[in-house]
């Protein structure tokens, strides 16, 4: 008996793509899962993403390019990863596609004509949904999978539901229509997965994948600053807070300077503006907060960080986290045959 059930669980996110190793690199704005990172996943067999949000046409381009020099075999998958809240959601989705970009994720809002779009460049379009109606809606546009994320996740929140109980709920969902139409959409739940054990947790509950950010900030192959990814490895629980995004979404973040601002009503209003966001509060600039914090200035910008941050204690590459999680996964199936 094969007792390695991780390199069983293979992931097949539309018809068109080739089976891969069940774990998606979650997109992170900006200019954290950039082409290095997502090509390393790729290699590893799982699905790489570049956050295209925030990046010009050019910054695009040159992302996809890199990623797929430095992709060195056919295990895995390369996608972008766009907020639909971004003035430039359509020019980016089209970029990407012209590129011949692997996958287009997107969340932060939601978008119909996105689908018609996939489906003349035959990409498959994976909607991040936060309800189980969503998910739904999104099957019957024609999204072939669906990325499911919870109130436990990094970054833009749509609900504050735990990762099992939104999992169990759109599962259910999506079971009754397969059994109407026989179309089976398969789920990658997100939100606080942050080891093999986590994942196999999730798979027992209906996941035929799972995507992970956090995880990924602290890999050798994240590109971000180091202050970034040691102020993740330093902080405490009570130090990772929501905050309400100019997006109008509630967004899980570190507590540091500018997030208390933030809190207090104090942050300072932005004095001009590039309209990068169809909707926005000005409350504070998004993107320059986002850019701030990348570059290293780790209190004075915001930082998108997962609820399950402090379980993490180690900055591994992208292969030692497989492995890990690979590990892990089988033995908690192994514990659970017992
Ligand atoms: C630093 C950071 C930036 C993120 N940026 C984005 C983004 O640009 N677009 C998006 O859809 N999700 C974004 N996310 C969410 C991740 O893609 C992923 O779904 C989430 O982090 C999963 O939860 P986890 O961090 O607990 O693994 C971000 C998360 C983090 C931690």
């Amino acid at each position: 008996m094969n007792k390695n059930l991780f390199e069983l669980a293979k992931l097949k996110l539309a018809p068109q793509l080739p089976e891969i190793k069940p774990i998606v690199q979650g997109g992170m704005a900006i200019k954290i899962s950039t082409a290095k990172l997502a090509a390393s996943v790729a290699n590893c067999g799982g699905l790489g993403i570049i956050a295209a949000s925030g990046l010009t046409k050019e910054e695009l381009q040159d992302q996809i390019r890199q990623a797929r020099e430095l992709q060195l075999n056919k295990k895995g998958l390369i996608g972008i990863n766009i907020m639909y809240a971004a003035s430039d959601f359509n020019m980016l989705v089209k970029t990407a596609m012209e590129e011949g970009i692997d996958v287009v994720i997107f969340g932060a809002g939601f978008s119909r004509d996105v689908f018609s779009m996939g489906e003349e460049s035959n990409t498959p379009i994976i909607p991040i949904v936060s309800s189980a109606k969503l998910a739904k809606i999104s099957r019957k546009l024609g999204a072939t999978s669906v990325i499911v994320e919870s109130g436990e996740a990094g970054g833009h929140l749509g609900t504050c539901e735990n990762t099992d109980t939104l999992l169990v709920e759109v599962k259910q969902a999506l079971d009754e229509e397969e059994a109407q139409d026989g179309r089976h959409v398969p789920i990658v739940a997100a939100g606080g997965a942050v080891n093999g054990f986590d994942i196999a947790k999730l798979f027992k509950l209906g996941a035929e994948g799972v995507q992970m950010g956090t995880r990924f900030v602290l890999s050798k192959e994240c590109e971000v600053s180091a202050a970034f990814k040691q102020l993740y490895l330093s902080i405490k629980e009570s130090d990772v807070i929501t905050i309400l995004s100019p997006v109008g979404l509630s967004a899980r973040a570190i507590l540091n300077d500018f997030s208390k601002k933030i809190l207090d009503g104090a942050v300072e209003k932005p004095l001009s503006c590039e309209r990068c966001l169809k909707k926005c509060s000005r409350a504070f600039c998004l993107m320059k907060s986002l850019k701030v914090a990348e570059s290293g200035n780790v209190q004075d910008g915001l930082i998108f960080v997962g609820k399950n941050v402090c379980k993490i204690k180690e900055i591994l590459s992208v292969e030692e986290i497989f492995e890990k999680i690979e590990k892990e996964f089988n033995l908690a199936f192994a514990e659970s045959l017992c």
